[in-house]
């Protein structure tokens, strides 16, 4: 089943900018899936299309066949919720530890107070923090501090993660692990996008390969190398 579907997307924020031209892209669930180009080539606009962060100027986008511009606005949340996005500068609350973070977002969400107890020290030990769960942000290296962002986005037991630039402050060690925990997600059933300009990260990874290049989507493969035409 398709998860989402991008069709004939275009996105210009200003006469002098199209971000995104043209681009029809779907994605099947269940796949691992890196976009790739260099800066300025459309990556985060697109994901920002998917969250309903930006309206196309053309084409629309569905995520479970659902045009998710066309969502009443009390539905965004949920959307949000089952696109789980992590961010190149993590995003964690300062104040509060790793697992407040992540307890928090659940607060938020709704869930019950039983289900956060339960759920939290999970999500922290599939990613790795178990020894973690009580050092607040300013404690943890860059690599826990994107670990615990992943945990909050999977706390929320999403349909897809969300990756822009996620390795983008990581030294090249942490880097492997983090993409290594992507896989390991992926493995366990969610789908995953993942935006980045790293070429040895695209290349090591031997799954689908999208590639954008001024707002272009100029090649899709299976399996494929980082090569810009
Ligand atoms: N809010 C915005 N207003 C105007 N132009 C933007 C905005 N966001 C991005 N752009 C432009 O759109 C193009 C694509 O940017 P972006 O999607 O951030 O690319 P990437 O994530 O691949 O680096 C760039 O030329 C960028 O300058
Ligand atoms: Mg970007």
């Amino acid at each position: 089943m398709k998860i989402i579907s991008f069709e004939g997307v275009s996105k210009i924020y200003n006469s002098h900018s199209i971000a995104l031209d043209n681009v029809t892209l779907a994605i099947e669930q269940g796949e691992f899936v890196s976009l790739a180009g260099k800066s300025g080539a459309g990556k985060s606009t697109l994901l920002k299309l998917l969250i309903a962060e930006e309206r196309p100027t053309k084409g629309k986008v569905l995520f479970e066949n659902k045009d998710v511009h066309r969502l009443p606005a009390g539905e965004l949340p949920k959307l949000r919720r089952q696109i789980g996005m992590v961010f190149q500068d993590y995003k964690l609350l300062p104040d509060r530890t790793a697992y407040e973070n992540v307890a928090y977002a659940m607060e938020v969400a709704g869930i019950e107070d039983q289900y956060v107890k339960r759920d939290v020290p999970q999500v922290l030990e599939l990613v790795g923090l178990s020894n973690r769960t009580k050092n607040f942000p300013h404690e943890l290296s860059g690599g826990e501090k994107q670990r615990v962002a992943i945990a909050r986005a999977l706390a929320q037991r999403p349909d897809m993660i969300v990756a822009d630039e996620p390795t983008g402050n990581l030294d090249p060690l942490n880097t492997f692990e983090i993409v290594k925990l992507l896989l390991k997600i992926n493995e366990l059933g969610t789908t995953v996008l993942l935006a980045t300009h790293n070429k040895e990260i695209v290349d090591s990874l031997e799954r689908r390969v999208v590639i954008l290049d001024q707002g272009k989507l100029v090649r899709d493969e299976e399996k494929g190398k980082y090569l810009i035409t």
